[in-house]
């Protein structure tokens, strides 16, 4: 009885004070563990006389089922406990707002090459492509830049070891689509190109859109009421617009395309907006097209520059640096 009485008050209440699982857990271990309190009183039965080991052990096991009992008991409320705990703290809000991941928008550049290409895709221009790796025939001699020509250094071409360059321009994509075919041919080229120049104006790759049109009685009318009927489409509005005569070594005679721009202040002052000229004879020959029979006009601009004065933007810059900031004010 001494067991009985020493143990099973203090036991439960001792159960009841346990306020965590791991509590309990540890109470358990000392009241029925192998090191445990009843565990010891069990071993020590074997000193005792068969009339007393009876008593005893009966007495100690009775104390261990309740003991267990009331572990069991206990260990069922703290459960509980934890669940409600857990349900409280990991409740989901399904009333909350959403959070807003934001929406993407094309990048300006990208915006002005689709205005292009499809202004051009209206008047029944196909799109052309070529490499941005070039050859020097390509970019510079079918062009009519023959070696050692002065406008080859107007290009600052990036070189490869082998000869090999960095396309200066999209024309050479003119050369690649009158080889081997004969007109009539009506085409834009849209890509990068690369120059070694950087500044505010200048990045060392930028985009161009090179036309071409080839066919029989192709005039530079034609060519000016092409490029009128763009420019209005592209910038959507009304202006002057003249050639400039320029040289270009693919095209005779060639231009700089200017419109008159409206400013802030209610003046207005010419703009350079593209190249221009009917394609030099040489070009046409060394594309296998006869310059007798066919004619044509080519044309190319510079993506960033119109870009940048469609939408304001003022550093050339702005467009490579992936501002999300600067970005999002086009969506
Ligand atoms: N390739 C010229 C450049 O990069 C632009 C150009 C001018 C293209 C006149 C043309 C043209 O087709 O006729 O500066």
């Amino acid at each position: 009885m001494a067991v009985d009485q020493l143990n099973l008050d203090n036991a439960h209440a001792r159960i009841q004070a346990a306020d965590s699982l791991d509590a309990l857990e540890s109470l358990r271990v000392a009241l029925l563990g192998k090191q445990g309190v009843l565990t010891a009183e069990l071993k020590r039965l074997g000193g005792l006389s068969p009339e007393q080991r009876k008593q005893q052990g009966e007495a100690i096991n009775r104390l261990k089922g309740e003991v267990g009992h009331a572990l069991a008991v206990r260990r069922e409320v703290l459960e509980a406990e934890v669940l409600a705990r857990r349900l409280a703290t990991e409740r989901v809000d399904v009333t909350l707002p959403g959070r807003d991941a934001g929406v993407g928008g094309l990048h300006p550049v990208s915006r002005a090459l689709e205005r292009i290409t499809d202004i051009f895709a209206r008047f029944g221009y196909d799109v052309a492509e070529g490499p941005e790796v070039e050859d020097d025939w390509h970019n510079f001699e079918a062009l009519n830049f023959p070696p050692d020509h002065p406008a080859r250094a107007m290009h600052d071409t990036f070189y490869f070891p082998d000869g090999r360059l960095l396309r200066t321009h999209t024309s050479p994509v003119q050369i690649r689509a009158m080889a081997g075919r004969q007109p009539p041919l009506r085409l834009i080229a849209p890509g990068k190109v690369y120059r070694s120049d950087s500044d505010q104006t200048h990045s060392p790759m930028f985009h161009q859109v090179e036309g071409l049109v080839v066919g029989e009685g192709i005039t530079l009318a034609d060519l000016k009421g092409t490029l009128a009927a763009f420019l209005r489409g592209f910038f959507e509005r009304d202006f002057e617009m003249r050639f400039k005569p320029t040289y270009f070594p693919f095209v005779e005679p060639g231009a700089d395309v200017v419109i008159r721009w409206q400013l802030p202040d209610g003046g207005s002052r010419w703009l350079e907006v593209l190249g221009a000229g009917m394609v030099h004879p040489a070009v046409l020959r060394n594309c296998g097209i006869d310059p007798e029979r066919y004619s044509g006009f080519a044309f190319g601009m510079g993506v960033e520059r119109l870009a940048m004065l469609r939408y304001g933007v003022t550093d050339l810059r702005a467009f490579f640096e992936n501002d999300v900031r600067f970005l999002g004010q086009f969506r």
